[in-house]
């Protein structure tokens, strides 16, 4: 049991990961990317987007934080990183357990990384929020969410955001836009209560009986990415089971 004060953000972080970091989370291989078309949302300041574009996977990154300037973009990455990290320096359960200095390094490269590719290939990069996105319907072959849906979940119900901005209601909603934007597989991650003893987040069940019910099928692999305790450390995978499903 966490016995300190909760770790905790007044607002969404602007914090990103590499592409070797998003294969551990979402329990990936990179050849499972190849000539797909995905979407990352949130996108956040991290290179997956660029660094899978590269072994040939046809990625739109999506990011609320996209309507900013790339100068904008570098200075709220540096300041979210360093504060994310001081957080988890006081915090130790949230934070890796590998060297941290590693750690915010990773952090510090994939941000560089992508400013590069948000300057270079700025078509990559597009700005919108769920629940609403600015697709048509079943334009992904994948579509890959992490480090958003449940963790920023009201600290009264697993997550670690102050308000209630991103509540279950909201969830229903920001995984029904996904859905509609997918046609084959959705990846979610994580899907643990961050500031609680391990356990699954209090909205994986009511989220997992909703996506059965639109027609999707739903399981929960372990991942191993080392953020996390191993325990309940797990990406839900939902994958559509009828091509007439509604949704
Ligand atoms: C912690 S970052 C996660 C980035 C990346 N997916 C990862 O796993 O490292 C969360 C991102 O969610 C974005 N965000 C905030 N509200 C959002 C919304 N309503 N829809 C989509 N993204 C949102 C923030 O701008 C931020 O970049």
């Amino acid at each position: 049991m966490v016995e300190q004060a909760p770790f905790s953000l007044p607002s969404v972080a602007f914090f990103g990961r590499t592409l070797a970091e998003y294969l551990q989370c979402f329990c990936l291989d990179a050849k499972d990317l190849r000539g797909k078309r995905v979407l990352d949302c949130p996108g956040g300041p991290g290179s997956f987007a660029a660094e899978a574009a590269d072994l040939g996977c046809e990625v739109t990154a999506v990011d609320p934080a996209y309507e900013s300037s790339a100068d904008e973009l570098e200075q709220r990455g540096r300041t979210d990183i360093d504060a994310c990290i001081a957080q988890m320096r006081a915090k130790p359960w949230a934070a890796p357990p590998s060297d941290l200095d590693a750690y915010a390094a990773a952090k510090r490269a994939a941000l560089e990384r992508f400013i590069d590719d948000f300057r270079a290939n700025p078509s990559r990069y597009r700005a919108a929020s769920l629940p609403v996105l600015p697709f048509a319907d079943r334009q992904f072959d994948l579509v890959l969410s992490g480090h958003l849906l449940f963790l920023y979940a009201p600290l009264a119900e697993d997550g670690l955001l102050e308000g209630h901005r991103f509540d279950l209601a909201w969830h229903h909603e920001a995984l029904g836009e996904l859905a509609r934007v997918c046609s084959a597989e959705m990846r979610i991650y994580p899907t643990l209560a961050l500031n609680a003893a391990p356990r699954r987040h209090c909205y994986a069940s009511p989220i997992e009986a909703d996506l059965e019910a639109r027609g999707w099928c739903c399981s929960f692999l372990p991942s191993n990415y080392a953020q996390y305790a191993p325990s309940w450390n797990d990406c839900l995978v939902a994958r559509r089971l009828s091509v007439s499903a509604s949704t």
